[in-house]
């Protein structure tokens, strides 16, 4: 642990939401991926500091909650802009076109892959498979799936988040 890392704390109301939360287990170890979210909810991310407090929280071990922490692509483990964009780069989805989507993406925010823009609106990351691969190429933005992407349907997307207009979760195959 590095010796700078710094004593967190969930708020009243969080604490309150967890001790309901571990109501609902009947071993505490296994309420990790709604406390994680909890405190992602809280935090905005999982900082160090978060996963130690959570793993003290549970009786686990700090690799055990980084374990979960990079297995789920919703869980980030630092900072990331408004909207966080994940493209499947897996084989259904490169075979129709995510690396010409990825690389409109990439043109479009001026950023690389790992990379958050200036104003803080979007991080863009790859992921694997996101279980949509009959509508491929597939990207996630927040909570909502986009799919059939085309680069127009991309700066379509850009422009209406831009503007202000957050990204509706609606059922796959209709964004
Ligand atoms: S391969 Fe992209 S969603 Fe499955």
């Amino acid at each position: 642990m590095n010796p700078e890392t710094k004593k967190v704390e969930f708020s009243e109301k969080a604490q309150k939401e967890i001790r309901e939360l571990l109501t609902h287990y009947p071993d505490k170890r296994s309420a990790l991926l709604p406390v994680l979210n909890l405190a992602q909810a809280e935090f905005g991310y999982i900082s160090e500091e978060v996963m130690i407090m959570v793993a003290r929280l549970l009786d686990l071990t700090p690799p055990k909650v980084f374990e979960v922490l990079t297995f789920y692509t919703l869980l980030n483990d630092r900072p990331v802009g408004k909207y966080l964009i994940q493209l499947c780069r897996t084989l259904s989805c490169a075979l129709v076109g995510s690396e010409n989507v990825l690389g409109h993406l990439k043109q479009r925010l001026g950023i690389e892959v790992g990379e958050t823009t200036r104003d803080g609106l979007f991080t863009l990351r790859t992921v694997e498979c996101l279980a949509s691969c009959g509508t491929a190429p597939v990207m996630q933005i927040n909570g909502a799936f986009y799919e059939k992407l085309t680069r127009e349907k991309v700066d379509r997307i850009l422009d209406d988040l831009k503007r202000g207009d957050p990204p509706v979760l609606k059922p796959m195959g209709e964004n």
